[in-house]
């Protein structure tokens, strides 16, 4: 018996910027962004296109490839941190645009771990009831909470959204375990302000300052070495070895963290997908977009072992395997 996905999707939005665009918008070019980052384009949310729209239909595509119904949805959590408002969260507005009206749902901030996160979550709802089937998301429209004119960050990121449907099953598959962590003294390395959480003078005032803010070589440094920690502490936790695992879909953030991770664990390139270079960083949704793309190009089979890793603000990171 285990916890399985039943179904993924994933929706990226209409218009796509390359690098190219974005040499009119800040001071850089092509050839820095592909070498620093491995990103090639990124998509760029519309109108219509706000964070539950997108949450929604990647939803909608994950119900359907599990045959799942809304209404046979217990629970819906969505891993963001460009929420479509600040309440109510973006999980409600998701529960009703996909009509899931037997579900309790909620928003879920930790960043680029977000969809991790949300998976811990959904394990241990369904090892308390077999019942359950739980709706986990990740979507970002990061492009609502860049500065166009900071160079360092503006070029990282992406829009999109990804889905899975969590359920329970009698055979020997499922979730074999997770390790989850995070380090909130380091959250100024990779921080968003909002609104101040304090106003004692009682004072009307402009948000000036909702933008990703970051130190890229800091945060580099410890994105490697978390996600190679949790990786390995999860691994022997369960005695197991990198040699059992069929494929890791890591956090999408940039190509050289990914190469550098592909390195520590010594794995074969081959093993790790990767889709950075279509998409950026999508944050929370870049593990369900990247599941979802390798689930439709037929790289998983049943049986296979899948490790996932994340890192993200906070800091927050994890690892988490699943036999498929
Ligand atoms: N285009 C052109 N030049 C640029 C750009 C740009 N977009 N951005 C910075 N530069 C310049 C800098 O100004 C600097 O110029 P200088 O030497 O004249 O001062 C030079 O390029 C080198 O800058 P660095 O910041 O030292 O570049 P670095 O090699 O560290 O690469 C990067 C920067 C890509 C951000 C890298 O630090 C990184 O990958 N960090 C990880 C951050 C990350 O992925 N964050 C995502 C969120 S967290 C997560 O998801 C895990």
């Amino acid at each position: 018996m285990g916890i399985v996905v039943l179904g993924t999707g994933s929706c990226l939005p209409k218009r796509v910027m390359s690098n190219v665009d974005l040499e009119s918008i800040v001071d850089t070019n092509d050839e820095w962004i592909r070498t620093r980052t491995g990103i090639e384009s990124r998509h760029i949310g519309g109108k219509d296109e706000q964070t539950y729209i997108l949450a929604s239909r990647a939803a909608e595509k994950a119900m359907v490839a599990a045959e799942v119904t809304p209404d046979q949805i217990g629970l819906i959590v969505v891993g963001t941190i460009s929420s479509h408002m600040q309440m109510p969260s973006t999980a409600c507005f998701v529960q009703t645009e996909i009509g899931a009206k037997n579900a309790f749902a909620y928003d879920l901030n930790a960043a680029c771990s977000g969809f991790m996160y949300g998976l811990d979550l959904a394990y241990k709802y369904i090892l308390a009831d077999h019942s359950m089937k739980v709706l986990v998301i990740g979507a970002e429209t990061l492009s609502s909470r860049l500065d166009w004119a900071d160079r360092n960050t503006c070029i990282l990121f992406g829009d999109g959204a990804g889905a899975a449907v969590f359920g329970f099953t009698d055979d020997d598959r499922g979730i074999i375990g997770t390790h989850m962590l995070s380090d909130g003294s380091l959250w100024e390395l990779l921080h968003m302000h909002g609104p101040e959480s304090s106003n004692p003078d009682l004072k009307v005032e402009n948000n000036t300052g909702a933008f990703i803010r970051m130190e890229g070589r800091e945060v580099f440094k410890h994105a490697v070495r978390a996600m190679e920690d949790s990786v390995n502490t999860l691994l022997a936790s369960k005695g197991l070895s990198i040699d059992d695992i069929s494929l890791i879909i890591p956090h999408q953030a940039n190509i050289r963290i990914l190469h550098k991770l592909v390195e520590r664990l010594k794995v074969t390139p081959d093993k790790v997908f990767i889709n950075v270079s279509k998409y950026g960083n999508t944050s929370a949704a870049s593990i369900p977009i990247a599941l979802d793309d390798a689930n439709s190009q037929g790289l998983i089979a049943e049986g296979d072992m899948v490790l996932f890793c994340s890192f993200g603000g906070g800091f927050t990171w994890g690892a988490a395997l699943i036999k498929w």
